[in-house]
């Protein structure tokens, strides 16, 4: 981006993304992901802070690099995203990004040592127990002014996704079909639609860095509303 050419409608203003994946650990050396690659999420970073915002970007483990300008926190599990989230919005946030593929699961107990093979069986069993949903939390403590989630679905993808926006008290969610390998998940395009409340748009497909500056452009003026 060329700050001289982006409109500074956003200086004052602090936004709050989080992106990529969340790690949850099995035992030392084994863990629990998906394949976030974390660029939806840092994509919009980036447009936020060109257009003038003051951006913490909380990010689970990835491989692509910070954006210039941005307070990055470095987190791997959904718990310590939560509690980095929760820290960085002590004073309200104007804005909240629930962009990261939250882990729904973590072990109910982390092994403390790396896990052996049993030899007597060929089995395993994992007891998994429920992440805390971290923008439903954040919504319920009010820590943003203006809260957007995605919903990632594989089919019903905008009933589901308006659902989602119900249930988790959200003013934005962003639906993105994950079954197209085309967009979504680990690819450089995206398409979504955008729900609000009273409010249904679908921009055309397009790069995450694209679509991105539409969606910030979204948000602001939803904010102004
Ligand atoms: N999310 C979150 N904390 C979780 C799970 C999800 O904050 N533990 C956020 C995501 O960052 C996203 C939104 O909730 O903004 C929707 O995530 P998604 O996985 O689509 O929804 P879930 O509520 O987890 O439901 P499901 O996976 O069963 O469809
Ligand atoms: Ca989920």
């Amino acid at each position: 981006f060329d700050k001289t050419q982006v409109k500074q409608d956003l200086v004052g203003q602090h936004w709050v993304i989080t992106a990529g994946p969340t790690m949850e650990a099995i035992d030392p050396v084994r863990f629990i992901s998906n394949h976030s690659s974390g660029k939806m999420g840092y994509a919009l970073a980036t447009a936020a802070i060109a257009r003038g915002a003051t951006v913490t970007l909380i990010s689970g483990p990835v491989q692509i690099t910070a954006p210039a300008g941005a307070k990055i926190i470095l987190v791997k599990s959904a718990d310590e995203m939560l509690a980095a989230c929760e820290q960085s919005m002590i004073t309200q946030a104007d804005v909240f990004i629930g962009a990261a593929a939250v882990a729904d699961f973590k072990m109910k107990a982390a092994c403390d040592q790396k896990m052996k093979k049993q030899s007597d069986t060929d089995e395993i069993t994992l007891t998994l127990v429920k992440n805390p949903d971290i923008i439903a939390t954040l919504a319920q403590q009010k820590r943003a002014k203006t809260l957007v989630g995605f919903a990632a679905e594989t089919q019903n993808v905008i009933e589901y996704a308006k659902s989602k926006l119900e249930r988790k008290g959200l003013d934005i969610i962003i639906a993105n079909d994950v079954s197209r390998a085309d967009i979504g998940f680990n690819q450089d395009d995206n398409q979504v639609t955008v729900i609000t409340k009273d409010k249904t748009w679908s921009p055309d497909k397009t790069t995450k860095n694209a679509l991105a500056g539409q969606l910030v452009e979204f948000i602001q003026q939803q904010t102004q509303s």
